[in-house]
């Protein structure tokens, strides 16, 4: 019998010094794949909007189809924490909504936890979210959801003052109870401060070695998503090329007609011909 792990496995994890793995899934089957290799957390990531929906970012992405992906993941997760990403809107507008959006990944998609993006400026809404009895995990750094106000896609934390602010956001986080905080694309000196600085387990992606865990895009570090790939991911395996290279093998033996054999065919003693004759 598999133990499901806990939120509060996760914390004890930074406490006694164990790194916390996490990675993207968004259907059952890779899900399955990646809670068996003993992934702690999973992680719907709003990502899916990319690597999977096919849009040019993950503004598009709508909380219909985040519960659809979150419901799927979730048949194939029976170890790892699974946590939901809130989409763009889906927090902002009003703490109300915010709450409610949260309560549908625990409740509609079986999410144990939800993630959203931002610091000090979103801290009322994660406090609410927090006593309405949601575990929340934090993300801070290069936002995604907010990507043309920081610059676009670039490193956060360089200067003093974009330092200070995500400090100060870390410290924010943690007071208003996430149970975790995402650190994406800041300098590995700032992430291992804030690391040190707060009692909450850090995940980083682009963040270096001292966070108490990482997390990656799964299509990403397994080779899968084409379109760009960013400095901080390490490739694991390149499946794009061999996915490739099946599909064209079997385009050229459906064509020549080699495929299917007489081993993927089920032959049986029927006599056609008399029914046909009936
Ligand atoms: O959407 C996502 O996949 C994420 C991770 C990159 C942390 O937010």
């Amino acid at each position: 019998m598999i133990k499901k792990l806990t939120i509060q496995d996760i914390i004890s994890m930074k406490k006694n010094g164990e790194r916390i793995s996490m990675l993207t899934a968004y259907d059952a089957s890779f899900a399955g794949l990646i809670d068996a290799a003993g992934i702690d957390m999973v992680l719907v990531g709003d990502s899916l909007g990319m690597v999977l929906l096919g849009y040019n970012s993950t503004i598009p992405v709508t909380m219909e189809e985040m519960l659809h992906h979150c419901r799927a993941a979730g048949r194939g997760v029976k170890r790892a924490v699974l946590v939901g990403d809130m989409p763009f809107m889906s927090y902002q507008v009003s703490q109300n909504e915010a709450i409610s959006n949260a309560g549908r990944f625990m409740k509609e998609a079986g999410c144990d936890a939800v993630k959203l993006e931002g610091g000090t400026e979103i801290c009322d809404t994660v406090k609410a979210i927090v006593k309405a009895g949601i575990p929340l995990m934090g993300h801070i750094g290069l936002t995604p959801q907010t990507a043309s106000q920081l610059g676009g896609y670039r490193v956060q934390g360089r200067d003093a003052d974009s330092a200070r602010r995500l400090l100060q956001s870390a410290r924010d986080l943690e007071a208003a109870d996430v149970f975790a905080i995402v650190l994406e694309c800041i300098p590995a000196q700032l992430s291992e401060a804030i690391t040190r600085m707060v009692s909450i387990p850090t995940i980083g992606i682009g963040a270096g070695k001292h966070c108490d865990g990482q997390v990656l895009v799964t299509h990403d570090m397994v080779g899968m998503f084409e379109k760009f790939n960013p400095s901080f991911v390490k490739q694991f395996a390149k499946l794009a090329p061999q996915i490739k290279d099946a599909v064209a093998d079997y385009n050229k033996e459906v064509k020549n007609g080699s495929f299917p054999a007489e081993e993927h065919s089920f032959n049986m003693q029927l006599d056609v011909q008399s029914l046909l004759e009936d």
